[in-house]
């Protein structure tokens, strides 16, 4: 019995522990609160966001129905909304972000594949 037990609290040990990335709230919706991934969207991506993503994806003008204003939804834009894909377009493509705007530098690029691998391994 003991030993069912044991077996027991180490597998809710260990699904808790690979829980503890990803909280899924709805379906649709995915909540991180993973530190590490919080601490990197802060340095990296947020100030990249700000400056060339946010000013037609945010709460009032959600341009394509993609918010980037904070860090749930930038980690569900990044995840489901191709943000990588559509940065390393060249800007002649209609797809091409930031739209009307200039290529990000290949600094901010590689922060963002960066934070798309943290995200979706
Ligand atoms: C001048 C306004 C503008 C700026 C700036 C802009 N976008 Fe967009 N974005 C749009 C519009 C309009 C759409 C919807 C049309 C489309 O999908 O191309 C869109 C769509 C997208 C989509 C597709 C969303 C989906 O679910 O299909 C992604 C991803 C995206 N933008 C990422 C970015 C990123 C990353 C930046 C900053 C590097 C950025 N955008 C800057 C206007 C903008």
């Amino acid at each position: 019995m003991d030993k069912f037990k044991n077996k027991f609290y180490l597998v809710s040990f260990v699904l808790l522990y690979l829980c503890s990335c990803a909280d899924n709230n709805e379906e649709q919706y995915i909540s991180y609160n993973c530190e590490k991934l919080d601490n990197y969207y802060q340095m990296y991506i947020e100030p990249i966001m700000q400056e060339n993503c946010t000013g037609c994806h945010n709460q009032s003008y959600s341009a394509g129905d993609l918010r980037l204003d904070n860090f749930d939804y930038a980690v569900n834009g990044i995840i489901k909304g191709f943000v990588h894909d559509r940065v390393i377009m060249e800007p002649n493509d209609p797809r091409f972000m930031p739209l009307g705007g200039e290529k990000l530098p290949d600094s901010s690029i590689n922060y963002i594949k960066e934070f798309t691998d943290m995200v979706c391994p």
